[in-house]
């Protein structure tokens, strides 16, 4: 790989901000090696400058500094975005976290000869335990690849899939955030109703689905058996489980990945 790569961020939004925020904390780049480019400039400023980073005035300017690109603007955006720059692209290694742009779709936006990955990334990758779903349909050489992985791997699970389950997979590891804030909130308000304090609540939940899941992936384990081995016969542990299927819970669940799909139809 080469020494020092240069990162530029075309949109420093939330998932922007989060990556860069990663790879700074886990010391994956330095402040130095990452160009970002937003809108609004002035609002732009704060943010590099607190992070020590280099803002660019435009997307031209940030692809023009970085040796890989991350196309980080809204999936609306993104070819008025990426149009005028094309030329300056095909020199670079591009990586898009735009939900709903797989690879046959920047073809129709970026030359041909391009190298460019599509990925979906969750916010999670701001404390180095995110996700990166990422297409297995690329252009990017072998070397780029490794670049890729061993930078971003710093900070998240790089998985790849093919395309036809990029979406599903994006929208698992990405919502997934959303709905396990939900989980946390809602077993904290459970508690609070028998007395714990809020902040503790907060504090175990948030803890138990660290420990949780890193019990999966530690085990492999099967999530049911891992249920079972909670639920002692007669116990409290089953009277919880009994209570959660009888208000849907699962299938509360399964609905919310079901109705993201059917949006995007
Ligand atoms: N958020 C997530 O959890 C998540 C998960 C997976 C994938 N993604 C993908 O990440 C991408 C960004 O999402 P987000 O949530 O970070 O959105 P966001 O917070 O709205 O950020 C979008 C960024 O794009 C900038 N921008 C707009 N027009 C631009 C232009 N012409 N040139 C350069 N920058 C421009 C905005 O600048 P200003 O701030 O100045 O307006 C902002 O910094 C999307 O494609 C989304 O699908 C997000």
């Amino acid at each position: 790989m080469k020494k020092d790569l240069r990162l530029g961020f075309i949109g420093f939004g939330n998932m922007a901000r989060a990556m860069a925020d990663g790879l700074l904390l886990k010391g994956a780049v330095k402040p130095e090696q990452i160009y970002v480019c937003a809108k609004h400039y002035e609002k732009l400023l704060a943010g590099a400058e607190a992070r020590g980073i280099h803002p660019c005035r435009n997307a031209r300017e940030t692809a023009e500094q970085a040796d890989m690109v991350i196309v980080a603007v809204k999936p609306y955006l993104v070819a008025e975005v990426l149009e005028p720059i094309r030329e300056i692209l095909r020199e670079k290694t591009v990586i898009s976290v735009a939900a709903g742009y797989p690879f046959e779709r920047y073809e129709q936006v970026l030359l041909p000869g391009t190298h460019h990955l599509s990925t979906i990334p969750n916010t999670p990758v701001s404390v180095g335990e995110g996700i990166f779903v990422c297409e297995q349909k690329h252009s990017l050489t072998a070397e780029e690849m490794e670049a890729f992985e061993e930078i971003f791997s710093r900070i998240g699970l790089v998985q790849m899939v093919p395309t036809e389950q990029l979406g599903i997979a994006g929208d698992l590891s990405g919502c997934g955030p959303a709905f396990a804030s939900m989980f946390i909130e809602a077993l904290a308000d459970g508690a609070v109703l028998h007395g714990l304090p809020r902040e503790l609540a907060y504090r175990l939940a948030s803890q138990m689905i660290v420990g949780t899941g890193k019990m999966q992936q530690a085990s492999g384990s099967h999530p049911g058996a891992m249920k079972d081995a909670v639920c002692s016969p007669g116990g409290t542990t089953i009277v919880g489980v009994a209570a959660l299927e009888e208000h849907g819970f699962r299938s509360a669940v399964i609905s919310a990945l079901d109705a993201i799909q059917k949006k995007k139809l």
